[in-house]
């Protein structure tokens, strides 16, 4: 593609195929990793929330990537599935047919975490987009939680999604779901120096190390992203193409107004 000669580079700098070697973990980002798997290794609850876009879901991928092959990673983003479907995917995640009945599943998922402690391998099961789960399947998570009367956790579930879901989980109603949850996690949007960091880690990765972005241009950007990497990415991505365009050497401010005007704002 021209515009990435352009500029010298050798990918799409702000596509969201992005390799685990590439990930950028400031401080704050790095401090959500440890933390979760800090709680997984205490074999903990955990939730963890933040907007749309602030990188909640690649956080999952920096903890698959650190945690270690004494934990049983199973991740699913399909939380609009019904109680019963749920149960299923789950039992498919841990490679057991699947059952059904939510009390066969249980029996299922029990006697294969039994085998795992056995093996030392302690199960870690992240549900994503978990603001979307079915009522009646937050009614039976807990179920899964409590073990031998309490005194062991079967699993670590990691919670993950929009702000409202811990508003959900406050709810009486999901109290003694939310009542197991020790660890309540939040990721932030960035601030305005972390949006400048990110601009760079991308445009690095993907070969150029010159500052492409002007000082205004990334502060427009920060501004009318409020830091949310989602849309940091269609934006800066539409403000590159605008700039090759027009054949200049840096983004200006104007390349990311002009990107916002073609839709590529919120
Ligand atoms: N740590 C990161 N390193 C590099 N890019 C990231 C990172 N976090 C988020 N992004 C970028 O932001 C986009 C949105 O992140 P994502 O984790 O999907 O957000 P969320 O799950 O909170 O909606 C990703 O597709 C990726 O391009
Ligand atoms: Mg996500």
């Amino acid at each position: 593609m021209t515009w990435l000669a352009h500029f010298g580079l050798t990918c799409a700098p702000f596509s969201k195929e992005l390799p685990d070697s590439d990930l950028w973990l400031p401080p704050s980002k790095q401090a959500v990793v440890e933390q979760i798997c800090e709680a997984a290794s205490a074999h903990d609850q955990i939730l963890l929330t933040g907007d749309d876009g602030t990188g909640k879901t690649t956080v999952l991928r920096a903890v698959r990537k650190r945690l270690s092959e004494s934990f049983r990673l199973t991740y699913t983003a399909n939380s609009t599935l019904g109680k019963r479907d749920f149960y299923r995917q789950l039992c498919v995640a841990l490679g057991l047919s699947p059952k059904a009945t939510a009390a066969a599943v249980f029996y299922a998922v029990s006697g294969h975490v039994q085998e795992l402690r056995g093996e030392h391998v302690h199960p870690v099961f992240l549900v994503d987009e978990a603001h979307l789960l079915h009522q009646d399947t937050l009614d039976h998570l807990h179920i899964l939680l409590n073990y031998e009367w309490d005194s062991r956790a079967l699993l670590s579930l990691v919670l993950v999604g929009l702000p409202e879901l811990q508003d959900r989980l406050a709810l009486r109603r999901n109290r003694s779901l939310y009542s197991r949850i020790h660890w309540r996690l939040q990721v932030d949007a960035l601030a305005p120096a972390d949006t400048a960091a990110y601009l760079r880690h991308r445009l690095a990765a993907a070969g150029c190390e010159r500052e492409l972005f002007t000082g205004d241009a990334a502060a427009m950007l920060h501004e009318a992203t409020h830091g949310a990497m989602r849309d940091v990415d269609r934006v800066a991505h539409a403000a590159l193409r605008a700039t090759a365009a027009a054949g200049h050497k840096f983004v200006e401010r104007s390349a990311v107004i002009a990107a916002l005007g073609s839709g590529g704002g919120r």
